[in-house]
């Protein structure tokens, strides 16, 4: 029997389109609203092709309030996951305004958009870049202070602080129906889905490791800049909490579970970090990744790349113990995982 429907805003994407696989698989009826900004609608293809279910796709603009009420009247929608917006840390300090009326505003347009329909259950992409950086502690709890360094980190701040207010306004007793949010922070979601049909397909040069090194891998690009080999770690590069993306989009499927039951009868907006709770180098990955494909990976040691941190993962114990969700998924799996998803499509979606 088909559960309720899912509005997945960015279901093209990485995330998104792996979310989909498993809101399918899980029996939810799924509508995508995507603008196609950094992702192929291919992917729900073969999203569609890997579960054998069809999902209902509207290409939309999250700030196009009128396309987005449309889609509201003409699907029973009960429950909202929001990925859509940008991403790139480096590209949000050039274009500030860019990020903040694709992430904040585009928030505040579907949340316009859910008041009006009434629907107020929301399960949010937010990430562990909005928790300040410490030096002195590399595990991070959900109760640590906040405190983005950048505009994109800044852009998930400020809303999980407009969610939280929207949430505060039930506990003043409120008649309305009450806000019911699951706040998702990601550590480094990488891998693939197993069948190697769907993956991170990211525009240009990548900036984040994992697409780098595989790139590298298969020729495309020349060879790897290691960000820093000073660090306090044991081998002096930067460590963070891999997650596999699967794993993570399981979390998803976890918070929706959550926020319908009883422990959110009355409401409330929650974090969860989503790590694995352990930490890898950028050499770990390297050697992981060479293992797994018998191959050389060419790189060099290069200065640190300025806003980065030595070391920085998540402390899982609150997913574990509320959402009932842990990561499964080892680094062997997200390298292997990764690697069959390039191989198999090594232009990305265009191959
Ligand atoms: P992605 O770029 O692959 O997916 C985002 C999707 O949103 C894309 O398909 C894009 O076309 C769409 N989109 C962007 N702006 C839109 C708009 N205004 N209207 C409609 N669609 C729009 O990124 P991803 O890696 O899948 O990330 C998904 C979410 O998770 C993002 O909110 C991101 O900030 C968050 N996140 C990602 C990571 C990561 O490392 N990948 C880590 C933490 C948090
Ligand atoms: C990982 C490690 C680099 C590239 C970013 C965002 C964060 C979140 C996830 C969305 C670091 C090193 C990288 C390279 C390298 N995204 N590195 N050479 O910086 O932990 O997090 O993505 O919310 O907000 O900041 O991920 O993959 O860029 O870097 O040596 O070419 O790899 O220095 O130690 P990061 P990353």
């Amino acid at each position: 029997m088909d559960k309720h429907t899912v509005l997945v805003t960015g279901g093209a994407g990485f995330i998104g389109s792996h979310a989909c696989i498993e809101l399918l698989q899980a029996g939810y009826q799924v509508v995508v609203v995507d603008n196609l900004s950094n992702s192929k609608v291919e992917s729900l293809s073969r999203v569609q092709q890997i579960t054998g279910k069809t999902l209902q796709f509207y290409e939309a603009d999250i700030r196009d309030k009128s396309a987005l009420t449309e889609i509201f009247a003409e699907e029973s929608i009960n429950t909202v996951i929001h990925f859509a917006g940008l991403k790139a840390v480096g590209e949000s300090c050039q274009q500030p305004l860019n990020y903040y009326h694709n992430n904040v505003y585009g928030t505040l347009v579907l949340l316009d958009v859910m008041v009006a329909a009434n629907v107020k259950q929301l399960v949010f992409s937010s990430s562990a870049t909005v928790y300040e950086p410490s030096t002195t502690n590399a595990q991070y709890s959900e109760d640590l202070p906040l405190g983005a360094i950048n505009p994109y980190g800044r852009s998930k701040v400020m809303i999980e602080d407009i969610l939280r207010d929207l949430s505060a306004v039930d506990k003043l007793g409120s008649t309305n129906t009450p806000w019911k949010i699951a706040l998702l922070r990601y550590f480094n979601p990488i891998g693939a889905h197993e069948s190697g049909l769907i993956g991170e397909d990211p525009n240009g040069i990548p900036n984040n490791l994992m697409p780098y090194v595989t790139q590298v891998a298969i020729g495309k690009l020349k060879q790897l800049s290691v960000f820093g080999n000073d660090y306090p770690t044991p081998d002096g590069t930067g460590i963070r909490d891999y997650i596999h993306v699967v794993d993570l989009v399981k979390g998803h499927i976890k918070a929706i579970e959550t926020i319908e039951s009883a422990a959110f009868n009355n409401g409330g907006c929650h974090a969860y970090n989503l790590g694995t709770g352990k930490g890898y180098s950028v050499l770990d990955i390297v050697n992981a990744f060479e293992k797994m494909t018998g191959k050389t990976l060419p790189y060099q040691f290069s200065p640190r790349r300025a806003g980065d941190l030595a070391e920085c993962f998540a402390n899982p114990e609150r997913a574990a113990k509320e959402l009932n969700w842990t990561a499964e998924k080892n680094l062997d799996d997200m390298v292997a995982d990764t690697w069959k998803w390039q191989v198999q499509n090594p232009q990305g979606y265009a191959s």
